[in-house]
């Protein structure tokens, strides 16, 4: 495929109202969960991501039939027909790892290959292992391939550090298992709220869920339903930071307020208005923006890590100094160096970044490193003088439904040239 890149020109405040595209973080395990569910289902606000068509791929492959149109994806369950994710498939995405929980607890057998490290650093999956272990799982390994099989039953289960992933593997194998799980120091990520909806909606017993004990009493069948995915909350937290950034006032509508608490709290503090109104926030921002003193990130319901590059991309040209301190994954601070580029002053030292704000940013070529990484470059390049252009757009695809027609609905100069 031909190299695609975005051209933005700086300097345009963005203003407007823009609907929130459905949660990429959410869609993944409730595609993965579509193996377990007999007959049809229908997700609505489902977004058209690179991610999204992967997954979908492997459900192809795994005999389900699956179509998107215009943010509706049906998935059509006859039976399960293959137990093996090629490896090329595994590789593609991270959140593929999500397919081993439903895959053997359907299938009873399942060969699946490790999803590897990825731009964040290395991303172990032994929480997950462990867990299907303790369930009943025997787990083969030997480079890089997964061989399991075994008759899942409900397990008492604490988890060392609250995995998003592992939360979910592990929901995901006990819907259909013998007996109780209980998963202690669970993960309390709004998705996992919304993966257990969507179970219940299909005939699951999950309880807790958006706690840090979930309860899941295993029954016999699931039946397909339709369900809406929720709105993407990092997605609402990246047009917040434009905004910010830019100077601009904008409402973001069908969102949820109460999942970005911990992000609001920061514009507020960098000097922003910001008012929710049942599912709608509205930013106000003046320019120049305050340096929040400190950001840490931490599992929900503290500051996501998915939402820590947007904001470093936000401080670039606040007034004062921001810490930032990474506590989730290892190597994520790549989009430092492009912003360093672009003229920002951030030191980075292990876990830790420092932003001292400047005043001004100016255009160049960027390169997206990771997801949210891109996303902040995006940003940037929004509140810088003159032209940037990013490339690596694949990074950018894997999360965000057409970003340059929000932007551009919004009153952003951006396009995207192939
Ligand atoms: C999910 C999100 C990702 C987000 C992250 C943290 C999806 C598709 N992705 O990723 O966007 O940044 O939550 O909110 O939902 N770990 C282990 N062993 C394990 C599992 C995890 O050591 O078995 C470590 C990871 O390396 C990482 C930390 O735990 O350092 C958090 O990972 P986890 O919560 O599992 O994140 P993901 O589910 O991969």
């Amino acid at each position: 495929m031909a190299e695609s890149k975005l051209v933005i020109e700086g300097g345009h405040p963005l203003r407007g109202e823009l609907t929130v595209q459905g949660a990429k973080n959410s869609v993944l395990p409730l595609l993965s969960a579509a193996v377990l569910c007999d007959g049809d289902i229908v997700l609505e606000r489902c977004p058209a991501l690179s991610d999204v068509y992967a997954a979908s791929r492997i459900l192809t492959h795994l005999g389900c039939r699956c179509r998107l149109t215009q943010g509706r994806m049906e998935i059509r369950n006859t039976g399960i027909t293959c137990t093996e994710i090629p490896e090329t498939m595994m590789h593609e995405m991270r959140s593929s790892i999500t397919f081993l929980g439903p895959l053997l607890s359907r299938s009873g057998s399942c060969t699946l290959y490790l999803p590897g490290g990825c731009e964040l650093g290395p991303r172990p999956i032994d929480m997950h292992l462990h867990a299907l272990r303790q369930m009943g799982a025997e787990i083969h390994e030997s480079h890089g391939m997964l061989q399991v099989q075994g008759r899942l039953r409900g397990a008492e289960l604490h988890l060392p550090f609250p995995s998003v992933g592992a939360t979910e593997n592990i929901i995901l194998a006990a819907v259909l298992a013998r007996g109780q799980t209980r998963i202690h120091n669970a993960a309390r990520e709004p998705e996992i709220r919304d993966l257990a909806d969507f179970l219940n909606a299909c005939g699951a017993r999950v309880s807790g869920a958006g706690t840090d004990t979930v309860f899941v009493q295993g029954v016999d069948r699931l039946q397909g339903c339709t369900y809406r995915v929720m709105p993407d909350r990092i997605a609402a937290a990246t047009y917040l930071a434009a905004a910010a950034a830019t100077g601009g006032s904008v409402c973001v509508q069908d969102c949820c307020p109460g999942d970005l608490t911990a992000v609001t709290e920061v514009f507020r503090q960098m000097g922003c208005r910001v008012y929710s109104h049942e599912n709608r926030i509205y930013l106000q921002s003046s320019l120049p923006l305050h340096a929040a003193p400190y950001i840490r990130t931490m599992p929900h319901p503290g500051f996501p890590t998915d939402a820590q590059a947007l904001l470093m991309a936000a401080h670039c040209k606040a007034r004062g100094s921001c810490m930032f301190e990474e506590t989730i994954f290892d190597s994520r601070y790549r989009h430092a160096d492009d912003l360093i580029r672009m003229g920002a002053d951030i030191r980075l030292s292990g876990r830790a970044a420092v932003v001292h704000g400047v005043q001004r940013l100016s255009g160049t070529t960027v390169h997206a490193t990771d997801l949210r990484g891109g996303a902040a470059l995006l940003i940037a390049g929004l509140s810088a003088e003159g032209i940037t252009e990013l490339t690596e757009l694949s990074h950018l695809d894997r999360g965000y439904e057409n970003p340059e027609h929000v932007l551009r609905s919004l009153g952003a100069k951006i396009e995207r040239i192939t």
